[in-house]
């Protein structure tokens, strides 16, 4: 199906006022997915929170279901937590490093990332080392083989980082790590909704991804997905009676699915408008989407072109032709906020 654009665009209440380009922040809400946590909050005003999760747990649920067939995994493979950080942060502090394990990432790693790695590095004694990049701008995977030894535990890139529009190779990079045997989590918060995202064909073990963006969801939404051949050997670095289940009085038995790096208290309303944000990005189709924002990007940089005075250098016209700049020179690292 191609995206109807009347359709799209009276399905969402904020185009009648704001032309609004910062989808890589926090998107404009579809109306069905602000009448969900609207109609949400509304049924726990008059019947009460708990009764409310009761009432409706399906559509509670149904996070698990949407969220797994847009990444093509399991539903016991999703964790839905309030930010995609967060996510990020219960899988990473989970991983048992020891001093001397080294970590590999990107130049363009967003800089939370970054600075849990400059945490653990300060801590265990954990070494990270920046994968250079290729010509185009891209994590260099020639240069992460030549890094490869037995002291790499795992491989951590942003698949799209949060300025600059460049696409980490993700895909290739899964094939290094699964042939080496080596951990790969993968930051896809800016690109899950905008890029169709497969989980079993990128061959990470770990992703995570926020609502707020591409798939316009509600604000304080994220989701984390871990691989089920890595779940059980994995103990999230926070645990409560959601996460774990208290065995006796010195044991706990921490539970079966990635719902264990969840906590018990949660929004539960915003839940269920990630849902519904993740079934209508679905509806159009994902790469639907991102044909449309190719097609978006193309037709302003052809546009700008035509301005006297402005120089485009990035000349992209597919998503898999990436320019000759050196993304090095954008704004990563240190202070940078998005
Ligand atoms: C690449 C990337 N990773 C992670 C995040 C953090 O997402 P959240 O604010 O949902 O924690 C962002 C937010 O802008 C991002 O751009």
């Amino acid at each position: 199906m191609s995206i109807d654009l009347d359709q799209a665009r009276n399905d969402t209440p904020g185009v009648q006022e704001t032309i609004h380009f910062n989808n890589a922040g926090a998107a404009l809400m579809p109306q069905l997915v602000l009448d969900s946590v609207i109609t949400h909050l509304q049924l726990e005003a008059r019947i009460g929170g708990y009764e409310a999760a009761d009432q409706e747990r399906a559509a509670i649920e149904d996070v698990y279901s949407a969220g797994s067939e847009l990444l093509n995994c399991h539903p016991e493979e999703i964790a839905v937590v309030e930010n995609a950080t967060r996510a990020w942060d219960m899988l990473f502090y989970a991983l048992p490093f020891q001093k001397g394990d080294r970590i590999l990432t990107a130049g363009c790693e967003y800089s939370s990332n970054y600075i849990a790695y400059l945490q653990v590095q300060k801590q265990l004694g954990v070494s990270v080392d920046v994968i250079p990049n290729d010509q185009f701008g891209q994590v260099s995977v020639a240069a992460l083989e030549s890094m490869l030894d037995e002291r790499v535990k795992l491989i951590s890139i942003t698949h799209v980082p949060s300025s600059g529009g460049l696409v980490n190779p993700a895909k290739e990079i899964g094939q290094v790590a699964r042939r080496e045997g080596i951990a790969y989590l993968l930051d896809a918060c800016q690109s899950v909704g905008q890029v169709p995202i497969d989980v079993q064909d990128i061959g990470c073990d770990f992703l995570s991804a926020t609502g707020r963006k591409y798939l316009r969801g509600p604000r304080g939404t994220g989701f984390l997905y871990v691989s089920k051949e890595k779940l059980a050997s994995l103990e999230p670095p926070f645990l409560d009676i959601h996460a774990a289940d208290w065995s006796s009085r010195d044991t706990y038995t921490v539970r079966d699915d990635a719902r264990r790096f969840e906590n018990w208290e949660t929004n539960f309303s915003t839940k269920i408008g990630l849902a519904v944000a993740i079934r209508y990005a679905l509806h159009w189709g994902i790469q639907e989407i991102q044909e449309r924002v190719v097609s978006l990007a193309d037709l302003l940089r052809s546009q700008l072109s035509e301005i006297a005075g402005i120089v485009v250098t990035d000349s992209v016209t597919s998503h898999d032709e990436l320019p000759q700049v050196s993304h090095d020179l954008l704004p990563h690292g240190p202070n940078e906020k998005i």
